[in-house]
């Protein structure tokens, strides 16, 4: 009888080898690999295509034009919080796997409660949890006061159970908690494992489409925020939102990083509190909950998240350096672009900041991945470093670049009308963004170059 054909797979990202080797080729984690045994098909069809041969064995399916294909526009479904419904592109579109990711403890199961327990009032929805007991949930819906008649729970951990009893009650939203601990009795390896969660989570979305259920898997996330495991899910599933926060902060935000119904660089703001997730719907008047004294070091920047404006504060503090290389820390920032930025400000704005340390911190635990608070960091920087405070009325934004010019952002209208509504009344603005029609009650200072927004600031 032939050998068995085997691969070995990575348990991280899910690529496979001919033969094992200590780090995956792919994701680069070492020791990862796992022996798997092919089926015997595939082991077939691999011979065949090794010998130059065809190996397709399977019928040919049925193959229509696009513009055949009929379109349902089907109505999506509210959560219950504008928030997330926001983040996918305006509520659940009904058939779709929508993965919500998180550390422990960032409020997946929280939210997702809350979210059910009005859902089902007017759908029928099942909550299968695989970490926590009925009981435990049961015990926070009722101290959260939220309405528990409707929603059915089920405690499992095997897709097979899972799948039945959603086939039985017919859910239209079923909710995995986690996916990691669901597990399929047909396959050898441990739950968690690679293998067993991208068969579980094919079996759960499969099941999803052919009966329009929307499926929300829970997935827990390693420390650099990928998914514990096999990244492999991230493929299958149609929207992926990603739960953040620190535990010190009340404050968590919910970001979507794929979504094939929507828009991902939508941002959610909920506020976890003793009465669970609540939403944020005025986020700016949060994180600007500034003291009434100016201080130096700190500027206020308009972001753009998603399709709408956040004023954040930012810090900077430059202390004299005691190492010979010296620090560069970042908080809610790339800290590469904080060195960049340091170096244009030297070269095209005359300040050296070579033997100091610098340290730049979002305030409210948000992340600022826009280019558009570079010219407020570099203000609040040299306010710092001048110790000398920016009026608090002040709001500052524009990309700064490597020769020195400050250059217009998406959407410089909006951010202004944004930094008008919450009473600043000066902002430093690129040239570019400068509008058309005065704003009333902001007097905006356009600028070309950082020496002029420098100029400005004094
Ligand atoms: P949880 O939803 O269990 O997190 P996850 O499912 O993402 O692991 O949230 C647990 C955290 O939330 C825990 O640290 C306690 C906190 N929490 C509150 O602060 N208030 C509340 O009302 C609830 C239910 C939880
Ligand atoms: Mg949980």
């Amino acid at each position: 009888m032939a050998k068995a054909k085997t691969a070995f797979v990575c348990n991280d990202c899910g690529a496979d080898f001919p033969k094992w080797q200590g780090q995956c080729g792919e994701c680069q984690a070492w020791n990862t690999l796992s022996e798997i045994r092919l089926s015997a098909p595939a082991a077939k069809t691999a011979t065949a295509r090794a010998a130059g041969r065809s190996g397709y064995a399977g019928a040919v399916a049925a193959v229509q034009r696009l513009e055949d294909v009929a379109v349902v526009d089907l109505p999506r479904l509210a959560s219950g919080f504008d928030e997330l419904d926001r983040v996918l592109g305006g509520g659940f579109v009904p058939g779709s796997s929508i993965l919500i990711g998180g550390h422990p403890g960032a409020g997946k199961s929280t939210l997702l409660l809350q979210a059910l327990c009005q859902l089902a009032a007017e759908h029928p929805a099942l909550y299968v949890t695989g970490e926590e007991s009925p009981e435990q949930i049961a015990l926070r819906a009722n101290r959260l006061g939220l309405p528990t008649n409707q929603l059915q729970l089920m405690a499992e951990t095997d897709v097979d159970a899972i799948l039945a009893s959603a086939e039985s009650l017919k859910p239209k939203i079923l909710v995995v908690d986690s996916i990691q601990v669901v597990h399929s009795e047909t396959l050898t390896s441990a739950p968690g494992s690679v293998s067993q969660v991208r068969d579980c989570a094919a079996q759960l979305t499969r099941y999803a489409k052919q009966t329009g259920t929307i499926l929300i898997l829970v997935g827990h996330v390693t420390k650099d925020g990928s998914l514990a495991g096999p990244k492999v899910l991230e493929h299958m599933i149609d929207c992926s939102i990603l739960l953040e926060g620190d535990h010190d902060s009340r404050y968590r935000t919910l970001r979507g990083q794929k979504n094939r119904f929507g828009a991902v660089n939508e941002l959610g703001i909920f506020a976890m509190t003793d009465a669970g997730m609540r939403e944020v719907t005025n986020p700016s008047a949060i994180f600007l909950d500034r003291s009434e004294h100016t201080a130096p070091g700190t500027t206020v920047v308009v972001v753009w998240e998603g399709t709408r404006p956040l004023l954040v504060e930012i810090q900077a503090l430059v202390d004299d350096s005691s190492l010979g290389n010296p620090r560069r820390v970042t908080v809610g920032f790339e800290q590469n672009r904080l060195a960049m930025l340091l170096a244009v400000l030297h070269r095209h704005g005359g300040i050296q900041v070579g033997d100091q340390d610098v340290f730049a911190n979002v305030v409210g635990g948000v992340r600022v991945m826009e280019t558009s608070a570079d010219l407020a960091l570099l203000l609040a920087v040299v306010s710092s470093l001048r110790n000398r405070p920016l009026p608090r009325d002040w709001v500052v934004f524009g990309e700064v670049g490597l020769s020195g010019e400050i250059r217009p952002v998406a959407s410089g209208q909006e951010r202004l009308a944004e930094a008008a509504k919450h009473g600043f009344k000066q902002a430093i603005v690129p040239k570019g963004n400068a509008p058309k029609k005065a704003i009333k009650g902001l007097t905006v200072i356009p600028v070309v170059r950082l020496s002029e927004a420098l100029e400005a600031s004094q």
